[in-house]
């Protein structure tokens, strides 16, 4: 394990194997602690392919969370069917949410079916408010434990770099056109503040191909909007970045 920022860990595993079961051993102790603390555990899924291991895997272990105490979310969406393959929901429900057996009234996927994109995080958005029992006021949702993915371009959730839902402050859910990387759908994506409002956030990313944004990311410590991923800073809670060696390659030893 490395040590980062003051509220950053790094945590580098062997290979992808390793990753999903430090990622799983991650979701099952927060879930533990909110449970018995909260008494529920709120968790936001992330989307893209690398997180479908710890799914999987997670389903398997499923004895090891209550699940009657346990809501899911969605940190982003593309906006197209649920059953399509690009779907973030499709892969959360084929790789965990069916081979688990999780409740349907315990997931929130975000609604994509809407005229607009706009109307689809605004209508996710009010879902998250009567969860949270919102008066309306300013503050965000605290969820127990965010999970992000990274991309090569260093955005994070459906947070792409140039794009104006990077700089959303008010709102708990935008959207956004496609950024540069596939697919070029509109997505539907949790907001920095609503982000860095969580408990814990736990980044994962693997392979070699992310190395180079892993480098200059967490070497940098970018915090412009060229990489959106470098905003992520919980504000009263903790970030883990759970890496494999492959995609830690370029990190040096004191980051
Ligand atoms: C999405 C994601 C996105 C993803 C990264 C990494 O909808 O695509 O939420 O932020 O996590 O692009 O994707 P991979 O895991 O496929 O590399």
């Amino acid at each position: 394990m490395m040590q980062g920022k003051p509220n950053r860990e790094i945590i580098v595993c062997r290979d992808a194997a390793a990753l999903a079961t430090t990622v799983v051993d991650k979701i099952i102790d927060a879930a533990s602690e909110a449970i018995a603390t909260r008494g529920r555990f709120t968790l936001v899924l992330s989307g893209g392919s690398t997180p479908k291991a710890a799914y999987a895997l997670l389903a398997e272990r499923k004895a090891s969370v209550d699940w009657s105490k346990t809501w899911l979310f969605f940190g982003d969406e593309r906006v197209v069917p649920h059953d399509d393959a690009r779907s973030n929901y499709h892969l959360a429900s084929e790789s965990l949410l069916r081979p688990a057996g999780i409740a349907r009234e315990h997931v929130f996927a975000v609604p994509t079916h809407l005229p607009t994109s706009g109307e689809c995080a605004a209508a996710y958005e009010s879902t998250l408010r009567s969860f949270f029992n919102d008066a309306g006021d300013a503050t965000f949702p605290a969820f127990d434990l965010v999970l992000l993915g990274l991309g090569d371009d260093g955005h994070t959730a459906s947070l792409f770099p140039g794009k104006p839902a990077v700089h959303e402050k008010k709102a708990w859910v935008t959207w956004s056109p496609p950024g540069v990387l596939p697919p070029p759908v509109d997505r539907v994506t949790l907001t920095l503040p609503t982000i860095n409002s969580a408990r814990k956030i736990a980044f994962l990313v693997g392979g070699a191909g992310k190395a180079t944004i892993v480098g200059e990311l967490l070497a940098s410590g970018a915090t412009s909007d060229k990489y959106p991923a470098g905003l992520v800073q919980p504000t009263h809670g903790h970030a883990v970045w759970l890496l494999d060696e492959a995609a830690a390659s370029q990190l040096s030893p004191e980051h």
